[in-house]
């Protein structure tokens, strides 16, 4: 009999943690068509990720069918391997799969899953367990699936006291009182559940490193060896964040110029410590000369310097250096109309482009600013033409209800991956650039920071897991629909209710649009409550350094980017994009107040005003909070009653917080144009 080798692997009997790998028994006739197909197992070759695919595989069968299949020789029943090892596939059919690839095809006597590798047989794995899961028919298994993006990672803004930045979800998995915790099931689970989405990355601690996170390349590197190798078993490369000035604080040199060679020397000696201990580590993520943080500005240098000199270091192991591009003056003075955070990235950027060393990723956020409910596209995404490049997304609800409100942020992902950047005539889009299909790159691909911690359902908000699971399904599959990810998410979460199906996703389809619509307008963004970032505060970052400005006066409100008279970001696009983001009448009106400063009376294309457009989606965002709300209570006795009850309680919040957004922006506005709501309703 084949053995699940791992018996601490799923079935914890509590859906919440086993999110969407939950399986349950399917009915006849879908499971007789299977049952006579899966009988037999035959592994080709054997190494922990072939292992860790046999044993779900054999999880899988025995909780979706109720079967125990044997160990199997020749072609019948289930064979998991690798494409060249195999006669059952034409060698036509093995030159469509890609490195992490995989073919299923479906024969008379079973099934063949072969990779290009070991990860492809995995991913094939849980591909062919979530279409079972799914009643697909045996015919209709067959497919070759290749990821859309090489990397395809997670970032923790892990702490080693435990606590995660921007962390919704309990505390850290990884560490707790400035030591790893050493959880070996909980990471092994979480290993599992990313790869079951196509990830194949993960830097498990904080981009802003302090002193004792900086001790992972030194005291505690014994701990991430054995964090890495629990990876390791689901092909999750580990990396690290690194402080980029550890040649001071931990080797006591005086400086940490990229140029020095005693620095460089340094982190030589470092890499060549590191990799002998983890020889596949992906490398490093650095965070420099952002946010107080040290970097190469210190020593009159650039960022190519700084990101070359580690690249060098990391080279001879095959590691690579994945350097942040949000870098911006977090000291302005909100009086100065000139400088623009906006532009940041770009402009300290652009000029580098093509001068890093090809072990170097620059990883670059989504938006200009900071992953607010609504920005334009970075336009470094279509500038930068010569150099590797990573699309940066934020899983964590940091600005999109911290994991109390439901936000559902795939739709707001596909927008970002289908933006058409014009950089190489139409149809230059970001999923192209960030796939490696525009531009030569040797590494690119897609980040994103984690939404998980070490509650029961890892999310905080049991309807966030779906933005987890879609994260990977989207990066792996770029053209796959919002709607029908949320459909499969659900099906897969709570079983084969046509009730909860539609319910769940009309609310996850309509979370987002909700959510912008009772916080800030038409992309001007911010408007929160400053350091944690929950709830209204309509001048909350108006007077602050952070360059996060709405500029609204009794007139109007809205940031001035054009480049005619105003901070010229409009300009950084290619054509296309510039000459709609300029003009007032083209630009795209959720975008409007991010490029124009426009009055409260101007008429928008619904022939609203803009003051009045602002009063009604405050009520409308509101009304569709308390919708979610009853929407979800008709569920009840649909699905158990502990996920029922969380859920609840959470959209409980929801609606009440919504309703307080609604009134501050509304009476803020009001109170500064003195202009009444046509319709009458209450404002405070
Ligand atoms: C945001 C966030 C910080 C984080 C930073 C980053 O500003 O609020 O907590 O450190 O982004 O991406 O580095």
């Amino acid at each position: 009999m084949l053995s699940k080798n791992l018996t601490e692997i799923g079935k914890e009997g509590n859906p919440a943690y086993e999110c969407w790998l939950n399986y349950r028994p399917v009915e006849a006739p879908i499971a007789e068509a299977y049952k006579a197909l899966c009988r037999f197992v035959h592994v080709s070759g054997s190494s922990p990720v072939l292992n860790s695919a046999a044993s779900e595989l054999a999880l899988g069968l025995e909780s979706i069918l109720g079967i125990l299949p044997e160990k199997g020789q020749g072609y019948d029943g289930i064979t998991l391997t690798t494409a060249e090892k195999t006669d059952l596939l034409t060698p036509s059919e093995k030159d469509q799969i890609l490195p992490e690839g995989f073919m299923i095809r479906h024969h008379p006597q079973g099934f063949v899953i072969a990779g290009k590798d070991d990860r492809g047989i995995l991913y094939g794995v849980f591909a062919f367990l979530r279409l079972l899961q799914l009643k697909t028919a045996p015919e209709a298994m067959n497919r070759v699936e290749n990821p859309a993006n090489m990397l395809r990672m997670v970032n923790h803004w892990d702490n080693i006291d435990g606590s995660v930045e921007r962390g919704y979800a309990g505390k850290s998995i990884y560490f707790r009182n400035n030591q790893f915790i050493m959880d070996v099931k909980r990471l092994r689970d979480y290993a599992r559940l990313l790869a079951s989405v196509g990830i194949n990355a993960v830097v498990i601690n904080n981009v802003n490193v302090h002193y004792h996170e900086t001790l992972l390349i030194d005291r505690y590197l014994p701990d991430v060896v054995k964090v890495a190798e629990i990876f390791r078993l689901y092909g999750v490369t580990l990396y690290l964040s690194i402080n980029y000035s550890s040649p001071i604080q931990l080797g006591g040199l005086d400086n940490a110029d990229p140029l020095d060679p005693t620095v460089q020397a340094w982190w030589c000696e470092k890499a060549r410590q590191i990799y002998q201990q983890i020889p596949d580590l992906g490398g490093f993520l650095v965070k420099a000369d952002s946010e107080n943080r040290p970097g190469p500005f210190t020593y009159g240098r650039n960022h190519a310097d700084g990101a070359n000199m580690l690249a060098k270091a990391l080279e001879p192991f095959g590691g690579i250096v994945i350097w942040r591009c949000f870098v911006y003056n977090c000291r302005q003075d909100w009086r100065d109309r000139v400088t623009d955070r906006a532009n940041a990235a770009y402009d300290n950027f652009m000029p580098l482009d093509g001068k890093f060393m090809d072990n170097v990723v620059l990883q670059i956020k989504n938006g200009p600013m900071d992953f607010q409910v609504r920005e334009p596209v970075s336009p470094l995404f279509g500038g930068l033409r010569h150099t590797n490049q990573v699309l940066e997304l934020q899983i964590t609800q940091e600005y999109t209800g911290q994991q109390k409100h439901v936000c559902y942020l795939i739709p707001m992902w596909k927008e970002v991956l289908d933006f058409d950047t014009h950089a190489d005539g139409s149809g230059s889009t970001v999923k192209k650039i960030v796939g490696g299909k525009l531009f030569p790159q040797k590494y690119c691909g897609v980040a994103a920071v984690s939404n998980i911690g070490d509650d029961m359902n890892w999310t905080g908000h049991i309807l966030a897991q779906a933005n987890l699971y879609g994260y990977g399904r989207l990066i792996w599959d770029t053209s796959i629909d919002s709607t029908a990810l949320a459909e499969e998410w659900i099906r897969l979460t709570f079983g084969e209710s046509q009730k909860v199906k539609q319910i769940i996703t009309e609310i996850l389809m309509n979370s987002w649009p909700a959510y912008e619509n009772y916080t800030s307008p038409l992309g001007i963004g911010w408007m929160v409550n400053p350091n944690h970032h929950y709830g209204p505060s309509v001048d909350g970052y108006e007077y602050s350094a952070w360059g996060t400005y709405h500029r609204a006066d009794r007139f109007g409100i809205g940031v001035d980017r054009t480049v005619q008279n105003g901070t010229g970001n409009a300009g950084r696009y290619y054509p296309e994009n510039a000459q709609r983001y300029n003009s007032m009448e083209n630009c795209p009106e959720e975008l409007l107040l991010f490029f124009h400063h426009v009055s409260y009376d101007y008429r928008l294309k619904s022939g609203k005003t803009l003051i009045q457009h602002i009063y009604d989606t405050h009520f409308e965002g509101a009304r569709q909070a308390e919708q979610f709300k009853a929407q979800w209570l008709e569920l009840k006795g649909l699905i158990d009653e502990e996920r029922f009850e969380h859920v609840l309680a959470r959209l409980e919040i929801q609606v009440k917080d919504a309703a307080e957004w609604r009134d501050v922006v509304n009476s803020y506005f009001f109170r500064k144009t003195g202009i009444p709501d046509e319709k009458g309703r209450k404002i405070f």
